[in-house]
C-alpha cells in the first residue's frame, strides 16, 4: 500500500473521530418530522388515525380496518418491505391506496408509522466511517434492555453509561453498497425491553449509511 493511501485511510479514521464527539439526543416530545408531514397531509390520518391506533374517522366502514400501529404484536408481521409496497402499491382487495411517493418520502413516513411504538423516534445520516454517539439520557434504561437491528451486518452498537454508540461495519458496508448499487443503505437500532413476552420500544434509531468514501 502506498503512503499516500496510508495517510488517507487514516485521515479518514481521524475524521470518523472528529464526528464522534458529537452526540445525538432524543427529545421528549416527538419532534415534528417530514414524515408526520406526509402522513398528515397525504390522508392517511382518515383511516389509520393520529396516534396510528387504525381509529381514523373513515375506519368504522372499512373491512379489514387498519391495524393498530401502536402495537407490536401488530406490527412484528409488518416487515419495512411490507409496508413499504402497501403505501407505494397499495394492497389488493383492502381500502389501503397507493401513493405516488419518493423513495425518501415513504421511507419518512414509515419511520413516522414506526415511531407510533415509542415516542423516540430519531433518524439520522452518517458515513460509512464515522461511528455515531446518542444520548440515552432522556430513555428509561433502568433495568434489562435489548439492542436489535435490523441489519447485523451493517453497524454495531456499545453502551457506555447513557451513551449509545454505532458504529459501521466499514468493510461490509462497502460491499453491499457495490452489490446492490446504492450509495446510501439504511439499518434501525431498536431499544427495546421484554417483559412477560411482550415487547417495549424504548427507541428507535433509523440510520442511514451514506458511502461517503467515494
Ligand atoms: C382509505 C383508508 C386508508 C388510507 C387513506 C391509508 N390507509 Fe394504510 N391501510 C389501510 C388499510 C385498510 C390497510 C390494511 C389493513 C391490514 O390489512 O392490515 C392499510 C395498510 C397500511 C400499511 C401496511 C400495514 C399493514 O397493515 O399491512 C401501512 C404501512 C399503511 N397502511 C400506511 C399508510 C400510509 C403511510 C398512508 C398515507 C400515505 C395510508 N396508509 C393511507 C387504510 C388506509
Amino acid at each position: 500500500m502506498s503512503r499516500l493511501l496510508l495517510l488517507f485511510f487514516f485521515y479518514l479514521i481521524l475524521s470518523g473521530q472528529t464526528n464522534y464527539k458529537n452526540s445525538e439526543k432524543f427529545y421528549k416530545a416527538q419532534p415534528n418530522t417530514e414524515g408526520q408531514l406526509i402522513y398528515e397531509e397525504m390522508g392517511c390520518v382518515m383511516c389509520h388515525g393520529h396516534q396510528g391506533m387504525g381509529d381514523g374517522f373513515l375506519s368504522a366502514g372499512l373491512n379489514p380496518k387498519p391495524r393498530d400501529f401502536t402495537s407490536y404484536e401488530e406490527m412484528k408481521l409488518v416487515p419495512y418491505q411490507s409496508m413499504y409496497s402497501a403505501i407505494k402499491h397499495g394492497i389488493p382487495y383492502t381500502s389501503m391506496p397507493a401513493f405516488q411517493l419518493t423513495e425518501k418520502q415513504i421511507d419518512d413516513v414509515i419511520s413516522y408509522v414506526k415511531s407510533f411504538l415509542t415516542e423516540n423516534h430519531i433518524t439520522m445520516t452518517t458515513c460509512a466511517n464515522s461511528p455515531r454517539v446518542v444520548s440515552l439520557e432522556n430513555i428509561d434504561i433502568e433495568g434489562p434492555f435489548k439492542i436489535e437491528i435490523d441489519k447485523m451486518n451493517y453497524v454495531e452498537t456499545s453502551i457506555n453509561g447513557k451513551q449509545l454508540t454505532i458504529t459501521p461495519k466499514l468493510v461490509s458496508l462497502l460491499k453491499a453498497y457495490k452489490k446492490d448499487r446504492k450509495s446510501m443503505l439504511r439499518v434501525h437500532i431498536n431499544l427495546i425491553k421484554e417483559e412477560n413476552n411482550k415487547k417495549d420500544y424504548l427507541a428507535i434509531i433509523a440510520m442511514r449509511l451514506g458511502n461517503c468514501l467515494k
